[in-house]
């Protein structure tokens, strides 16, 4: 009897031990649903990621990191129009923010990747982006002792594709943006820290206006692909179609998310778009009347509350700081 309660608590206590105790923070009101996934990412390996994503050497001229189109500063977004990599080469699309984006379970503008842990592939390898090739990326750090030493510590493996790959997502799950004044607001309850104006336009977003049928809180996006009437053939962006060649696929684009929107213009798949007002004159009456066309009117003054709104999700972290 007294053996085999003996060997319970040695069983508590070992599992207790194994029990990796997680430093990606996140609010009530995010989906639970992703606590165990996220609370699996353990600093060193955010660190090897970190330090990857910074890293030019991970181009095949050593010149372009992830961070050269992902600028943290910017909300991890790059301020062009469309984005350029490898030799000034232009890739498909405007760059997308990161914030939040461990969240998600579908990944790119036309839903070319459904695994974080894969997507950096598509960069890598991309011609106009990287330029890598699987085969470099094994070469390429093979005698970097601090490289190869933070990989054997986290994954007890050398650097190569696979724990590339791992490691970056791992980095790109700890980017959580949640402490924006809309956040303050959530979680305190307290309506003295939005203006008058910013509470019309919460009224207005998740009423009137139905942007949350698209860009749900708190993530402010479905992690789906809707058809807001903005493709365009001319440059081959399409859409979904582009990778399942299903014709209602046409137009659809990925949802992005709202937050730090105020800082990750210019906007749309393509950053046609340089303000806010622009963007939402844009939803509201589309060239082409498609499926997903919500039918609301809003006046001038409704436009400026929307658009103070969602300047009220900025995380200030992922921000420029001002001199
Ligand atoms: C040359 C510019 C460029 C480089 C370099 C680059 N990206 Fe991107 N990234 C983009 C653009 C543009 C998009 C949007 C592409 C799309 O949706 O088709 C994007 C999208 C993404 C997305 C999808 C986000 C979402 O919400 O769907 C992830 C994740 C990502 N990049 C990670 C990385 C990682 C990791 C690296 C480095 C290995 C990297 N990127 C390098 C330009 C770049
Ligand atoms: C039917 C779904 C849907 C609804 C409803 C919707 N959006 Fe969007 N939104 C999208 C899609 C899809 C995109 C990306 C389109 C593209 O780039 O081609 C987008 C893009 C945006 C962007 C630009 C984001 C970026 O990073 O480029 C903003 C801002 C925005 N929406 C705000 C709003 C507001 C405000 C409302 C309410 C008036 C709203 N949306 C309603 C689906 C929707």
């Amino acid at each position: 009897m007294k053996l085999k309660y003996l060997f319970i608590l040695v069983l508590a206590w070992l599992s207790s031990c194994q029990e990796v105790k997680s430093f990606i923070e996140f609010p009530d009101y995010f989906p639970q649903e992703n606590r165990i996934y996220l609370d699996s990412v353990r600093k060193e390996t955010v660190d090897l990621g970190e330090k990857l994503f910074f890293d030019p050497r991970l181009s095949k001229n050593d010149k372009i990191s992830c961070a050269t189109c992902h600028l943290p500063e910017l909300a991890f977004t790059d301020g062009k129009k469309i984005s350029q990599g490898f030799e000034g080469r232009f890739s498909k699309h405007n760059s997308s923010t990161l914030l939040n984006v461990g969240f998600l379970h579908s990944f790119m503008f036309d839903k070319g990747s459904h695994n974080i842990e894969i997507q950096p592939i598509i960069p890598l390898l991309d011609t106009n982006e990287m330029n890598m090739s699987l085969d470099a990326l094994d070469e390429k750090f093979k005698l970097d002792a601090t490289y190869q030493m933070l990989s054997m510590k986290t994954y007890g493996k050398p650097l190569n594709r696979r724990t590339i790959t791992l490691a970056l997502a791992a980095y790109m799950k700890s980017l959580i943006a949640c402490t924006s004044r809309y956040d303050s607001f959530v979680s305190t309850g307290d309506s003295t820290i939005l203006s008058s104006s910013e509470k019309r336009g919460m009224r207005l977003f998740f009423e009137k206006a139905q942007c949350n049928q698209c860009h749900i809180a708190p993530l402010f996006t479905d992690s789906e692909h809707h058809n807001l009437g903005l493709e365009d053939s001319k440059k081959g962006r399409l859409g979904v179609f582009a990778n399942t060649l299903v014709l209602a696929d046409r137009g659809r684009f990925k949802t992005p998310t709202l937050r730090n929107i105020e800082i990750t213009f210019p906007y749309f798949h393509d950053g046609r778009v340089d303000n806010l007002e622009q963007v939402i004159s844009y939803h509201l009456s589309p060239q082409r009347k498609t499926s997903d066309f919500i039918p609301v009117s809003l006046t001038p003054d409704e436009v400026q509350d929307l658009s103070a709104f969602l300047k009220t999700l900025t995380d200030k972290r992922y921000k420029k700081k001002s001199h």
